[in-house]
């Protein structure tokens, strides 16, 4: 049994805003059905709209606290970084304890996390986190990245339309023609393509800013119209197809090359992300300065620092009469949907890991190796440590 007498904690998640759980019924069941006791806080599937009857039904038990959950647990399966617990008056890595695996997203390389995934490795905890799963296709089923950058793009976009203070498709009023909203998607990975096919299904006049030519081309074929950056490839792609992490040359090239765009734009959505590393600053105070009065900016890049210098991790705020929305948990915000592809996506994570009821650590493993953050006391993941030790 692949779970055999291990005791996994689901805690109720604590950041605000936040109503995704880290498991459902059918993935409960799947983990007791191998061994495992499921131990769930109380109230900690409510804001997906699943009940504690449900859990219980699939074969959980509730626990009356997070800290009974942390406490008794050799797992921790959750799904944001560790915070602050209001009702425990405790920070979550306080209630952890020596050798308990955490699996969650940690991002571990933003620098408001450095502090927290020093102090995970000082409790000897041993972390994993589900944003560095490499985006193989063998660990297709635990892409949690994938499965909520979808949901970021489709929400970022929908809550920035909503937001704008005017149309966004053309429409031919009593008045007269009203002309279409003007959309940047800058980073047209996962999220972006999302927000750009979003953004066409509203009617806006698309563009897209990347350096993958991959990535220009799959968003010229949803009908963005493509900025160059005048990035070569060599540069811009890694091995593997990533994007690398421009040079300060290249990144200011990059940011002239869409300063005109960005002073057109009535919303820019910004997903540009190089994994595990810092996000790229692409825009400047100087930039947001030429933008319209009432523009709306969305930066879902905000869990690796943003690519925009101006906005704030968890604050929606106004600069010069544009709005810069830098919301942490966008996925929280299509909690059913979000939740059911966690859920499943961290289900086949841990699946992974375990072997006959113990840890298999290969750090050789692609998807061991790059998803381990701290071990034995040490913090262990390559963009974590460049980070921290460039912050
Ligand atoms: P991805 O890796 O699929 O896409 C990122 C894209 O950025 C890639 O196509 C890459 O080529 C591009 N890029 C890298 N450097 C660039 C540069 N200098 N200029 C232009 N493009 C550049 O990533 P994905 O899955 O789309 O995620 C995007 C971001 O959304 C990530 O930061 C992720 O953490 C975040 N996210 C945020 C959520 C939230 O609630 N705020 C939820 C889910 C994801």
């Amino acid at each position: 049994m692949q779970f055999k007498g291990l005791k996994i904690g689901v805690p109720k998640e604590v950041m605000s805003g936040e109503r995704r759980v880290a498991v459902i019924p059918d993935t409960v069941k799947k983990l007791t059905a191998e061994g495992a006791k499921v131990l769930i806080e109380k109230g900690a599937g409510i804001g997906s709209y699943i009940s504690d009857e449900e859990y219980l039904n699939a074969g959980a038990e509730i626990v009356g606290s997070a800290e009974k959950a942390y406490a008794a647990a050799d797992i921790i399966m959750k799904v944001k970084e560790p915070l602050f617990n209001s009702q425990e008056n405790k920070r979550e890595v306080d209630m952890m304890h020596e050798n308990q695996v955490l699996v969650t997203f940690l991002h571990p390389a933003a620098p408001c996390n450095h502090q927290m995934v020093k102090d995970l490795a000082a409790k000897k905890v041993i972390s994993f986190t589900l944003d560095s799963v490499p985006r193989i296709s063998r660990a297709q089923s635990m892409d949690a990245l994938t499965s909520m950058s979808t949901v970021a793009g489709y929400k970022g976009m929908l809550s920035a339309a909503d937001r704008l203070p005017k149309f966004i498709p053309m429409i031919g009023t009593a008045a007269g023609m009203i002309r279409p909203a003007t959309v940047l998607v800058i980073g047209a990975g996962v999220a972006g393509l999302q927000a750009i096919a979003t953004a066409k299904r509203l009617g806006a006049v698309t563009h897209a800013v990347d350096i993958r030519p991959d990535a220009v081309e799959q968003a010229a074929s949803l009908g963005a119209k493509v900025i160059e950056t005048g990035v070569p490839a060599d540069i811009a792609v890694a091995e593997g197809g990533y994007a690398r992490h421009l040079p300060q040359e290249w990144l200011t090239k990059e940011r002239e090359a869409i300063t005109d765009i960005v002073s057109k734009a009535d919303i820019i959505i910004l997903t540009a992300l190089v994994p595990g590393k810092v996000a790229p600053v692409l825009l400047t105070k100087e930039m947001v300065l030429t933008m319209k009065p009432g523009s709306i900016i969305v930066d879902i890049a905000i869990d690796q620092g943003g690519n925009c210098l101006l906005s704030a991790g968890g604050e929606i705020k106004e600069f010069n009469g544009i709005i810069i929305d830098g919301s942490k948990n966008i996925p929280a915000r299509v909690p059913v949907s979000s939740t059911w592809m966690f859920a499943n996506n961290i289900y086949s994570f841990v699946a992974y890991l375990y072997k006959d009821g113990s840890l298999v650590i290969d750090q050789e493993d692609e998807i061991t190796g790059k998803s381990l953050v701290t071990r034995n006391g040490q913090i262990v993941h390559a963009g974590a440590l460049e980070a921290i030790n460039n912050y």
